[in-house]
């Protein structure tokens, strides 16, 4: 019935479709089509066979202060064929069926939330945005971000990165009170703000970054450096020329020599040594740019 349908309405000729019970017979007989076609499925159709299991060894760095012991790195087998594709999913499942004491930080699982930055292979990165190495002879590493305080096993301490980030007052200053309406910006100071506002505070740079590892108590480091550029080049912010004064400084802002680990490493694609350089630029001309 439903091609008789579609051919007449190609010809232009009259549709029965407004005639009374047309409907309930053309979905009558859609449904006992779709029936006819599920019965006549090829009896040679079988459900898909689970792969068979592919181990590979995962090396995982393990500390437990209450311990007493010195942290080493712990080997676990995981089947990666009865797992998730991501290093985060393979910490999951050790932590489910292995050692539930294993200890780390995460809650998007997606990318968002930056709290399951650590150091996957040796590099700084996202467990849930990073793929697992497929290739059985290759021994997968997990250690904590580097250089920084270890809690336990893969959580470190973010407090001084917090302060550092809290002391460069990340959000809009207006010199009068609000009056509960919008403060416009024109398309094309809002696209200054591209590249810079998607930074999730995972750290990932930060911790990649050697002169952030010698002098992390007095360098900003760059996942401040580039919030600070964000509210820096905002063009709705009242407090430019605080800002500028505030990273204007031999440790905070130049210990910075451009070694660009930072834009390497970044899970989200951004570049806080860009960032750092037109904090730079800005100082050097007195006004943003
Ligand atoms: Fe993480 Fe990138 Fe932001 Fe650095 S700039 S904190 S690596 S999202
Ligand atoms: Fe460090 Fe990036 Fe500058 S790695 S030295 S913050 S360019
Ligand atoms: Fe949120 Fe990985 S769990 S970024």
């Amino acid at each position: 019935m439903l091609p008789a349908l579609l051919g007449a309405v190609r010809r232009g000729a009259s549709v029965p479709a407004l005639q009374p019970g047309f409907l309930t017979a053309l979905i009558s007989t859609t449904s006992e089509s779709l029936t006819a076609a599920a019965t006549a499925a090829p009896a040679s159709a079988k459900p898909a066979l689970a792969k068979p299991p592919l181990y590979k060894e995962f090396q995982i760095y393990r500390w437990n202060p209450d311990s007493g012991e010195k942290p080493k790195y712990v080997s676990y087998q995981v089947d990666i064929n009865n797992c998730g594709p991501m290093m985060l999913d393979v910490l999951l499942k050790i932590k489910d069926e292995q050692d539930q004491t294993l200890s780390l930080r995460r809650s998007c699982r997606e990318g968002i939330c930056g709290s399951c930055a650590m150091n996957i292979d040796g590099s700084n990165t996202l467990a849930c945005l990073c793929k697992v190495n497929r290739d059985p002879g290759h021994v997968g590493k997990v250690a904590p971000l580097p250089h920084m305080f270890v809690v336990k096993d893969l959580v470190v301490d973010m407090a001084n990165f917090y302060a550092q980030y809290k002391s460069i007052k990340p959000y809009l200053q207006k010199n009068e009170p609000s009056k509960g309406t919008e403060y416009y910006q024109s398309k094309e100071s809002r696209a200054k703000l591209d590249g810079l506002y998607e930074c999730i505070l995972c750290a990932c740079c930060s911790t990649s970054c050697p002169s952030y590892w010698w002098n992390s108590d007095k360098y900003l480091g760059p996942a401040v450096l580039l919030a600070a550029y964000r509210w820096i080049i905002d063009s709705r912010d009242d407090a430019t020329a605080d800002r500028m004064a505030q990273v204007d400084d031999a440790y905070k802002l130049y210990r910075c020599k451009q070694i660009m680990n930072c834009a390497t490493v970044c899970p989200k694609g951004l570049n806080p040594g860009k960032a750092i350089a037109k904090i730079k630029q800005s100082l050097a001309k007195g006004q943003p740019v």
